[in-house]
């Protein structure tokens, strides 16, 4: 393990956020015993976590469509290495949904039986950069860059929670034989949320039906979750995570192309010598302004 910044490590080669970390948690990490009706969603930081632990929760959970059990939806979908809850993960009471911001390498071994699903969720990099600048900078526990100069900098470094996109998401790609697993794209969900959740339901074999499917679309939107303090995170990352919030909001934009709004002309065009060097031969298709929807 090594320490890069006050808020960064490293274990087994990939970066972490120190904070809500157990390092014998995380050693332990590869025996938890995989159950053939767990579900694993993947994500690099930034790239749609909370909202795809709230679809899947609402999928799976008749209390949660309901609104008849208020749990935040970070408890419902724990997280795998970062220790937010009490609950020891190997206790929860099946079926059992977990995320990670893992690598391929670091998830618990059973799920290489191919039994537990894993849906890897991707988003644009540029938006992931751009709302990672922005999330950065609004928690006092990361070191923020003031620019996003400084910022893209330590993301197209790896020096960030998460390590480097590309390695995350080709690794996961390029070892996506070794598990069963569905790739889905934000952007693909932001376009049409009904038909990303009955794909998903499909992938996940849950049969619900038309109205509880449309139960799951309408307190997934974007409004609907800035609007839900069990889905926000508002009250979670202050009072449970410790952490303290500058200004801004966790739901921020939720949109597709905001990095426009950000990136200098040649900044943008760094980033795509870079993208198009790093992700060439790469198959899984990218979206990169809403107008593409
Ligand atoms: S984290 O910190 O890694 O868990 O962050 P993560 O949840 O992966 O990503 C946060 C971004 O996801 C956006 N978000 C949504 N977009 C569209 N619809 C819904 N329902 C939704 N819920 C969360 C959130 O706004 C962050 O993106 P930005 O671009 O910053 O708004």
């Amino acid at each position: 393990m090594e320490d890069l910044e006050a808020d960064l490590f490293t274990f087994k080669g990939f970066t972490l956020a120190r904070v809500a970390i157990k390092t014998d948690h995380l050693e332990k990490l590869d025996d938890l015993e995989i159950r053939d009706d767990d579900v694993f969603i993947v994500t690099y930081p930034k790239s749609g976590t909370v909202w795809s632990k709230q679809i899947l929760s609402l999928i799976y959970f008749e209390e949660h469509r309901t609104r008849t059990a208020h749990l935040d939806t970070i408890y419902r979908v724990p997280f795998l290495e970062y220790c937010i809850g009490k609950e020891d993960l190997g206790e929860r009471p099946s079926p059992r949904l977990f995320n990670t911001h893992l690598p391929y390498y670091l998830v618990p071994r059973g799920l290489k039986d191919k039994k537990a699903k894993v849906v890897y969720l991707y988003r644009n990099p540029k938006d992931v950069l751009c709302s990672y600048f922005h999330f950065i900078k609004m928690y006092a526990v990361f070191k923020a860059g003031d620019t996003m100069e400084e910022f893209m900098k330590q993301f197209l470094e790896g020096k960030v929670q998460g390590g480097l996109w590309f390695d995350h998401i080709r690794g996961w790609y390029e070892h996506r034989s070794h598990f069963n697993i569905q790739f889905m794209a934000y952007e693909e969900m932001k376009k049409d949320l009904r038909s990303s959740v009955l794909k998903l339901c499909k992938f996940l074999g849950k049969d619900l039906s038309g109205e509880a499917v449309d139960d799951v679309v309408r307190q997934a939107t974007f409004e609907s979750m800035k609007d839900d303090p069990l889905a926000n995170y508002e009250n979670v990352l202050n009072t449970r995570v410790g952490v303290t919030r500058r200004e801004g909001h966790f739901l921020r934009k939720g949109t597709i192309g905001d990095w426009k709004n950000h990136m200098t002309v040649e900044q943008n065009e760094r980033f795509d010598k870079i993208f198009q060097n790093q992700m060439k031969d790469f198959p899984l298709p990218f979206i990169w302004d809403i107008n593409e929807v």
